[in-house]
């Protein structure tokens, strides 16, 4: 089953909206295979935005992430990834649907909210950095059944 990385970002914490945005992902039948509260260092949060270095907004994001605890979670689901990216929307919440989670929650670009891997080879590159293997779990849960043939 396909796995996505999914990180509550500062702001996310702070104006006390964990519990509301990791309700979009259960009420959409998605999994939870894995969850923690970390402080980013910033070994971490370079190798997280590793792709973006170079670019102009690379130190500030970084700093960002650091700059108070975010929650690190591995959701599982069918086309997980693509799923999880609609469910966020687009990653200026100025343009994102406003059905969406950036668009319900965020204003600005550099405060928006979440992170979603945008690949299966993202998703795996940041599940690895973030979680060892044995802090995953699978298991068959409750209503799996009335989910999918
Ligand atoms: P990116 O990977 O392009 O977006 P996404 O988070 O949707 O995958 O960029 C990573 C983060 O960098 C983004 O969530 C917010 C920040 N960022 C800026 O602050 N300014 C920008 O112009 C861009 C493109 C990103
Ligand atoms: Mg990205």
């Amino acid at each position: 089953m396909e796995r996505t990385f999914i990180m509550l970002k500062p702001d996310a914490v702070q104006r006390g909206l964990v519990g509301e945005i990791i309700s979009h992902f259960e009420k959409k039948g998605l999994k939870l295979a894995g969850m923690k509260l970390i402080q980013v260092n910033r070994t971490l949060a370079e190798a997280h935005y590793a792709e973006h270095q170079g670019k102009g907004f690379f130190e500030p994001t970084v700093m960002y992430i650091m700059s108070s605890p975010v929650v690190a979670m591995v959701w599982q689901g069918k086309n997980v990834v693509v799923l999880a990216r609609e469910l966020m929307g687009a990653t200026n919440p100025a343009n994102a649907n406003p059905g969406s989670i950036r668009g319900k929650y965020g204003m600005d670009i550099s405060r928006n909210i979440i992170h979603g891997s945008d690949s299966v080879t993202s998703a795996e590159r940041e599940i690895s950095l973030y979680f060892k293997s044995e802090e995953l779990i699978d298991y068959p849960k409750a209503g799996d059944e009335w989910l999918s043939e």
